[in-house]
């Protein structure tokens, strides 16, 4: 089959691009399994720009330009399908319990002040008057009016019920194995004996970006960073915020869900729940909220963040292989990333922008070093 584009990879990431394409192009998703049952179905959905972030650099750029496209890309997703993706932007609390905390975390809080961001200081007083639920043992923190959280489960059908609405071709259960490569340009993709012809190839395979055969040398791997995430339950919800503790955090659905992350570790393809790590993510909460951490979790799930060697996204042209644009490497932050994902490479297939070099797979070529 032929076609403009042909995105590999049905995640937050891809549907995301394939939906932003299809305005002006043909578009077709092939997705190896069911679409958004990877990464972008363990996640926490937290649009923690700032919570997150560890210095005024591009990449903290990106993501609060990211983060401040949720309202429109929300309400745009409610007209479409009438789904609801959850959007809350409460605020997170970032909480202190031990004075290593406090010393960790002023630094945060002075450059992000200084740079203009909206981030207020909280005596433990005020935290409890705002969260009842909080351990008595809380220090302060800091609120960030302007995180939040989306329901990244609710985002992913969302997005496949738009894409469809708009003509993507989606194609589950087929795995690339191949880019087809001609003369140096890349022409589509093989999957077993199917050729998917097209004018551009959109790699956005998450962790296993570099497992397709590109037939080229690509000079770097994107590999799975696996997360652990308990899930407990409440009668109503409990908390307000998105809570980030020094060693956890917590995250509340409108529904009394409440995800308890994450872990990180480097295991591979692994995707066990560990003793350890459930052991772990209990007393990180417990010592958010000891009424929390003394429930039992309802259920625990696995996913593979896709990480690339220097942790920020590879997004862009590669420099040897005309007609491909990868958007991989989200690691932390594909939910947050997504939509100024779609808008860059976008603006780059259609060449009214280009990808921030930052960002690109060049920087990984030995030219650019
Ligand atoms: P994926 O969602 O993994 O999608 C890639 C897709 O490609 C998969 O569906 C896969 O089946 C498909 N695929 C792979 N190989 C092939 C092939 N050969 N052919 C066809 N299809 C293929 N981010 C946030 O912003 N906020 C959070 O709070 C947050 N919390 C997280 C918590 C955990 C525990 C984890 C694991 C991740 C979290 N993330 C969070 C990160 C976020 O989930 C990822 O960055 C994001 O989902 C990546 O999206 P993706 O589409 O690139 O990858
Ligand atoms: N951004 C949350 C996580 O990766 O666990």
């Amino acid at each position: 089959m032929t076609t403009d584009v042909l995105i590999i990879g049905g995640g937050v990431i891809g549907l995301c691009i394939a939906r932003e394409l299809a305005y002006d192009h043909s578009v077709t998703v092939v997705e190896r399994g069911r679409c958004g049952m990877a990464a972008s179905n363990a996640a926490a959905g937290m649009l923690g720009a700032q919570a997150e972030a560890y210095g005024d650099d591009a990449f903290f750029r990106l993501c609060v330009e990211s983060r401040e496209m949720f309202p429109g890309l929300a309400s745009s997703l409610l007209d479409e399908t009438q789904i609801d993706v959850g959007l809350d932007r409460t605020g997170t609390l970032l909480l202190n319990f031990t004075e290593a905390d406090i010393a960790a975390r002023s630094e945060r809080f002075a450059w992000q002040k200084a740079a203009g961001f909206a981030i207020e200081q909280l005596p433990a007083e005020a935290v409890r008057r705002e969260e009842p639920f909080i351990s008595t043992d809380v220090l302060g923190g800091f609120y960030l009016p302007d995180d939040g959280q989306v329901d990244n489960r609710k985002l992913v059908e969302a997005l496949r019920a738009s894409c469809e609405m708009r003509s993507v071709k989606i194609i589950e259960g087929t795995a690339v194995d191949r880019l087809a490569v001609d003369s140096g340009k890349v022409t589509g993709a093989f999957a077993r004996d199917t050729r998917f012809s097209a004018g551009t190839v959109v790699l956005a395979a998450g962790a296993w970006g570099t497992s397709v055969q590109a037939g080229f040398e690509l000079p770097f791997l994107i590999k799975p960073m696996r997360g652990q995430i308990l899930m407990f339950r409440t009668a109503k919800r409990l908390f307000k915020h998105v809570i980030v503790g020094p060693r956890g955090y917590i995250v509340p659905r409108a529904d009394g869900r409440v995800l308890s992350g994450a872990t990180m570790d480097d295991a591979g393809f692994d995707d066990s729940i560990t003793n350890e790590a459930t052991a772990h993510l209990i007393e990180s909460t417990a010592e958010i909220s000891p009424s929390l951490g003394s429930l039992k979790p309802q259920e625990a799930w696995t996913g593979f963040r896709p990480y690339a060697p220097d942790r920020l996204p590879v997004l862009g042209r590669v420099p040897n292989a005309e007609g491909l644009i990868l958007a991989l490497g989200h690691f932390r932050n594909g939910i947050l990333l997504s939509p100024v994902t779609a808008k860059l490479a976008a603006a780059e297939l259609r060449g009214t922008g280009s990808m921030p070099t930052g960002f690109s797979p060049s920087r990984f070529y030995p030219a650019a070093a």
